[in-house]
């Protein structure tokens, strides 16, 4: 079995290998609604260069997440450069602490190359066996976050059923592997289409699945799950939340990561619960968290999942979208669902 399971978007593109400008995207409009394509620019600059203290890194591979359209409302500057994850490879280097052919991962990207500190940029492990990509995926912020979702804030005991919103992406899909490794009986999972929903049973360990787009959630998470979860893993919010707290047994928790459902709407208020009370009257435990706040527990999940992952007992699903040309529809492709597992996009062809 392999380690990644891939849907790489279209053929690499020829503009995409390194060249001697640093390409980049700034945001150029502020969105209402969905971002689009207008939002963004592509611009080119000299590279950056290597004083001092600094070094110049080649990205190999971008993240494209969900915070980011937060971030677009009023995070990020306009016409400036953007932060985003990277893992690269250092190309020239100012000091001792990274060297030339070092891989690192960084938060200087939508760019080509980056100027890091040391203090800017982790040394990645090399695990023989263990794609680049996963330390964007499974072992990064993506997988992390499931691994604290699960682990040390729902407290997933084994035997236990799971719930888990956006199951397709690229948390969802971390925390339904995780999640069975972890022990949980029946997993359930909800996504936005009928074939996503197929994948979910036939490829990627869900014991259910429903396209939320087919009826209310409640009713659709209650035909997936009679008997009740003893656990929510919320990445959505709004009706998706109320289904969880719906299917809840008394006394179960939720984990709750994210709303993707409400960042296009921020001058709307936010889609809340209707049965929010029930948290009371069931004597459940919502719980919220960033993963920023629990990076101590890197090192718990590479425990647990590097030689999983080396056994091929566990998969890092992910869409790569090739070219740096293709960031842009990258980012909007999986904001709109077109991604299965954690969208990656490749800048460098021939990165392995
Ligand atoms: N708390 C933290 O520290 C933390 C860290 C990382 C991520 N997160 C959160 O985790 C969630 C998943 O992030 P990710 O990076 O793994 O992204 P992802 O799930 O790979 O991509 C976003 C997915 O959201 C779904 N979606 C978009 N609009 C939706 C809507 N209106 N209703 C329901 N689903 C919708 C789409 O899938 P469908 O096809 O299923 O619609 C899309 O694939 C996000 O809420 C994100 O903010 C939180």
């Amino acid at each position: 079995m392999s380690i990644t399971a891939k849907n790489t978007v279209n053929a690499p593109s020829a503009t995409a290998t390194a060249s001697p400008v640093n390409r980049l995207v700034h945001q150029v409009a502020r969105p209402r609604g969905a971002a689009r394509a207008e939002d963004f620019a592509f611009v080119s600059e000299p590279l950056p260069r290597v004083v001092a203290g600094t070094a110049l890194v080649e990205n190999l591979y971008l993240s494209v997440d969900p915070y980011m359209r937060e971030m677009m409302d009023d995070g990020w500057a306009l016409h400036a450069p953007l932060e985003g994850r990277s893992v690269g490879r250092v190309v020239e280097s100012g000091t001792p602490e990274l060297a030339v052919g070092d891989l690192v991962f960084h938060r200087h990207a939508w760019r080509t190359h980056a100027l890091v500190r040391p203090e800017e940029a982790r040394l990645l492990p090399r695990y023989e066996g263990v794609p680049l990509t996963a330390h964007l995926g499974i072992l990064g912020g993506t997988g992390l976050s499931a691994w604290v979702g699960l682990t040390r804030v729902a407290r997933l005991q084994p035997g236990e059923d799971l719930f888990v919103s956006a199951a397709a992406g690229g948390v969802g899909t971390a925390a339904g592997r995780l999640a069975r490794h972890l022990g949980a009986r029946r997993i359930v999972g909800s996504t936005g289409s009928p074939e996503k929903a197929r994948r979910l049973t036939e490829e990627l360990g869900f014991d259910a699945a429903f396209d939320y787009h087919q009826g209310q959630v409640a009713d659709l998470l209650a035909k997936a799950a009679p008997d009740g979860v003893d656990v929510a893993f919320e990445n959505v919010g709004g009706d998706h939340l109320e289904g969880a707290i719906a299917a809840l047994r008394p006394h179960g928790r939720i984990a709750w990561c994210g709303a993707v459902a409400q960042y296009d709407r921020a001058d709307q208020p936010p889609a809340a619960p209707r049965n929010l009370y029930d948290v009371v009257g069931k004597g459940l435990r919502l719980e919220g968290f960033l993963v920023r706040e629990h990076l101590d527990a890197r090192s718990e999940l590479e425990d647990f999942a590097v030689p999983l992952l080396r056994s091929g007992a566990l998969v890092s699903t992910e869409t790569v979208v090739d070219g740096f040309d293709r960031i842009v529809e990258g980012f909007l492709g999986m904001m709109h669902g077109a991604n299965t597992g954690k969208t990656i996009v490749r800048v460098v062809p021939e990165a392995a």
